[in-house]
């Protein structure tokens, strides 16, 4: 039997350790059946360290998200490997400690301005970036959390996330006469580098055992990962602007 994304190109932001949403993401594209890049930030030692323990070799690129040179060249880099992407996925996150934490009313603008940058603006600067490797069209998914509510501790990720969730609004509909579509993923809490670095995560992630319709595992990073390849695949041809949510089911419980 042939997996969804059978044939498919897709390039994968964010994967840092094996509890990143974006390495579970890369594994079952692959199995899959998609032909997989990677771009990391930093330590890329590391990544490509990590990268060893998918199913199939991929190459690690680097990618600072708001490095403009990094981007510049991001199309050609990728092009000696892979000559089109069907698919990009935008797993990356990033707010300096004073942005986070129950610092929100003290936090300058600098940092917000980092947050904002890197979390947010950064989906248009991929997307923008991948373009010239998508003229047949293709799918671009990136990664939020629920943006419609103020959650305890996570302060100015919040409003990054909610300029991300409105960039990719934007990027859809000025996207869809090329036929890319550009989706979201509404992950629930997952215990990852990302989310360790917000102080007191354990507090907000403790919500989801007492109101979660279905069990929620914050351990487990699999399900966010299945939803990133449901909507690169075919099966969501017609869905863009769109947030599905992978949280268990909270943000449909009012109390
Ligand atoms: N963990 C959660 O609870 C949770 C819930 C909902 C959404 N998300 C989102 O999922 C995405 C992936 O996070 P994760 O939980 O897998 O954590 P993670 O720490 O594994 O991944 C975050 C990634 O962002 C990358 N990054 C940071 N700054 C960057 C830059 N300047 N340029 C390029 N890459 C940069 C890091 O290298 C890392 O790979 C993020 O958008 C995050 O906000 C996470």
């Amino acid at each position: 039997m042939s997996g969804i994304l059978e044939g498919k190109r897709i390039l994968i932001t964010g994967v840092l350790l094996e509890s990143s949403i974006a390495f579970h993401t890369a594994r079952l594209a692959q199995e899959q059946g998609a032909e997989v890049i990677l771009t990391g930030f930093g330590r890329l030692t590391l990544v490509e360290r990590i990268a060893k323990r998918l199913p199939k070799p991929v190459q690690v690129l680097e990618l600072d998200v708001s490095n403009a040179e990094h981007l510049d060249t991001l199309a050609d880099r990728v092009r000696e490997h892979l000559p089109t992407l069907d698919g990009v996925v935008h797993s990356i996150g990033f707010a300096p400690q004073d942005a986070l934490g129950g610092n929100f009313l003290n936090t300058p603008w600098e940092s917000v301005a980092t947050a904002m940058h890197v979390s947010a603006y950064s989906l248009k600067a991929l997307t923008m970036a991948c373009l010239p490797l998508m003229q047949d069209g293709g799918a671009v998914v990136g990664l939020t959390f629920d943006a419609q509510f103020a959650w305890p501790k996570y302060d100015w990720m919040g409003p990054a996330k909610a300029a991300l969730e409105a960039t990719s609004r934007y990027l859809a509909r000025d996207l869809g006469e090329r036929d890319i579509r550009v989706n979201l993923v509404s992950a629930g809490p997952i215990g990852s580098m990302a989310a360790k670095s917000i102080p007191g995560f354990e507090d907000l992630a403790a919500t989801w055992d007492q109101r979660s319709p279905l069990k929620w595992d914050i351990s487990n990073p699999e399900p966010a990962g299945r939803g990133v390849v449901a909507l690169l695949s075919d099966w969501f041809p017609k869905t863009t602007g769109e947030i599905v949510h992978v949280d268990g089911g909270l943000h449909a419980i009012g109390a």
